[in-house]
């Protein structure tokens, strides 16, 4: 199975691979897959549903002027790296392999927006479940963080997206791979259930729709869905 258009040609194998990593070592496998650059995800750009919804009107996401945003299992940063130059926040991206947090840091220096731009943005190396930071955050992006992580692993998402955002903040997420009961992973098939049930009832949906702009293998595939908390 593919994660994108842009997917490499050995893809499968590489999916294979990563899996293979993870089973052998659990979560240290990630880092195996950088150190390997076995990266079947990495499509090498923004998710054009991350600007979609950075764009939202007001009466939809009403975003403070300044804030705090985080990335969890943000691979590359390609993301990171977009909010940080769209809005005035400081940015974190994390993940679990630092290897990847050095690869996005070198991404954030020579990409265009990078570059070109003083960006508030901040990499760290961790385990997104035992990331305890000093402050709260105004939103936080989940874009194949999620899938990528056990199933059984799940309730521990929702706890801890419950205690990083703000009361008032938002959690936006890119559904993604919504492949039914598709077996086996990462990445994991995901459900909208399956993340309202971990989240609990401190959140309200406000936005929950197919993305403007879905290309390659993620059509049919992918939801931009945004909760705000209560
Ligand atoms: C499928 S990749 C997606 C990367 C990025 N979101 C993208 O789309 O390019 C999942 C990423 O999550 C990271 N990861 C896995 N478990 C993690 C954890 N417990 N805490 C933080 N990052 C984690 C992996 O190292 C990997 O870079």
């Amino acid at each position: 199975m593919v994660m994108d258009a842009l997917a490499k040609p050995n893809e499968n194998e590489t999916v294979l691979k990563v899996r293979q990593f993870i089973a052998e070592r659990g979560a240290d496998g990630w880092d195996k897959a950088w150190e390997e650059d076995a990266l079947f995800w990495d499509n090498g750009y923004e998710q054009k549903a991350l600007v979609e919804a950075l764009e939202l009107d007001s009466s939809v996401m009403n975003l403070p002027p300044k804030g705090r945003a985080l990335v969890p299992g943000c691979g590359r940063g390609y993301d990171a790296v977009y909010i940080a130059h769209k809005l005035p926040y400081t940015t974190i991206g994390m993940d679990l392999s630092p290897k990847a947090c050095v690869a996005a840091q070198q991404y954030a220096d020579s990409s265009p927006l990078g570059k070109q731009n003083k960006l508030d943005l901040s990499f760290v190396a961790g385990d997104f479940f035992t990331y305890n930071p000093e402050e709260k955050f105004d939103f936080i992006y989940d874009y194949t963080f999620f899938c990528a992580i056990p199933p059984a692993l799940r309730p521990d998402w929702g706890k801890k997206m419950n205690e990083l955002v703000k009361p008032g903040g938002y959690l936006i997420t890119l559904a993604f791979p919504l492949d039914g009961d598709r077996p086996g992973g990462p990445p994991y098939s995901v459900n909208l259930p399956a993340y309202v049930a971990v989240l609990g009832s401190d959140w309200e949906k406000v936005l929950d729709k197919i993305p403007n702009e879905v290309i390659g293998t993620s059509v049919g595939r992918m939801r931009l869905v945004i909760y705000k908390k209560l």
